[in-house]
């Protein structure tokens, strides 16, 4: 297949590309700085230049790659700019979209993620102390006995009714999956939290540097996580999958009380102190069953206990 990639110099597109280009497509990036032109040809990959927020720019260098799949992996969280970061799930999204309609394209691959669902009052099926793997063995006692959240399935709510930064967050996320749906086939790749190599979950990352600082605290808020490489993997399987979300999270939703421990063990700092506090509601991971068992996605990485060492 052609394939536009937008994003292909990001945290997801470095690893995408070369899995691209292995499985036999043809391979357009889209980037913003000139110097990037020489990265992707040695991956195998063409590029284009343009900024996102320049429609037409985006638009004429769609037509002239005339893909058969837009993908957009554009995030601008470099500098941790969460107001830009929601201008290009608007506006970068809306370029991106029309220049696909524009070009005939008939598919769009989007990045999500999975942690935009409402709360529930749901009754979990499953406590904690049964979940896969073998319990962690600096985890408090709560760990044990306090039952695990229903994890969000593709079929619940987005959380459009949260309060506060939170609300404009998920109001931007609707927003990028709302343009994306317009296409006539369309999947969104609602990812989990990112680690490995590059991210910020990462030996010298943002967060290496948060939990050596005290500020990342084990509370029973529960996070999905998804290696970086799983979801590039995800991403080149999606070129054949039907059109809907899909959550592409690994098996193991985790409280705080158990990931940041291991997490902290994992890039040499200090375990900090658990902390004995109710769960944010929204805060329940995601379930993975819909991309695992219908789709066949396989996550070389099926939990962050072990994902976080390797
Ligand atoms: N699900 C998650 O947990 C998640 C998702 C995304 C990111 N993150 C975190 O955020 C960190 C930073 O992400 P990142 O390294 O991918 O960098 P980023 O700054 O978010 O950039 C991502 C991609 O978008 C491109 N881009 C941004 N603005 C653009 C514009 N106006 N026009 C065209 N292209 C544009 C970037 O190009 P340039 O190379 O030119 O900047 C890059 O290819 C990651 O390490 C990861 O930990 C987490």
């Amino acid at each position: 297949m052609r394939v536009f990639l937008a994003g292909a110099t990001g945290a997801v597109g470095r690893l995408l590309v070369p899995e691209l280009v292995a499985a036999g497509h043809q391979v357009t990036g889209l980037i913003r700085r000139p110097e990037a032109a020489s990265g992707l040809r040695s991956q195998g990959a063409d590029s284009v230049l343009a900024d996102v927020y320049d429609a037409s720019a985006v638009a004429a260098a769609v037509a002239a790659a005339a893909p058969d799949v837009v993908m957009h992996q554009l995030t601008d969280l470099a500098n941790q700019n969460y107001a830009g970061n929601m201008e290009i799930r608007r506006t970068g999204t809306r370029n991106l979209v029309d220049a696909a309609a524009a070009a005939g394209v008939r598919k769009v691959i989007a990045q999500s993620i999975a942690w935009a669902y409402a709360p529930t009052d749901d009754v979990p099926a499953t406590p904690a102390a049964t979940a896969p793997g073998p319990a962690p063995a600096s985890a408090p006692a709560t760990t044990t006995t306090t039952p695990a959240p229903a994890p969000a399935t593709e079929q619940d709510p987005l959380d459009l009714r949260a309060e506060g930064a939170r609300r404009q967050t998920v109001a931007a996320v609707g927003a990028l999956e709302d343009i994306v749906a317009e296409a006539p086939e369309w999947v969104v790749l609602r990812y989990g939290l990112f680690y490995g190599p590059g991210t910020w979950y990462a030996k010298g990352g943002l967060m290496d540097d948060a939990v050596r600082a005290g500020k990342v605290v084990p509370n029973a808020d529960v996070t999905s996580f998804l290696h970086i490489e799983d979801a590039a993997t995800a991403a080149v399987q999606a070129l054949e999958w039907p059109t809907g979300p899909v959550n592409i999270v690994d098996d193991e939703p985790a409280a705080g009380t158990a990931w940041v421990p291991t997490f902290a063990r994992s890039v040499g700092a200090p375990e900090p102190e658990p902390v004995d506090s109710e769960r944010t509601p929204w805060a329940r991971g995601a379930d993975n069953h819909y991309a695992r068992k219908h789709l066949k996605w396989t996550p070389r990485y099926p939990s962050w206990r072990d994902g976080f060492v390797a």
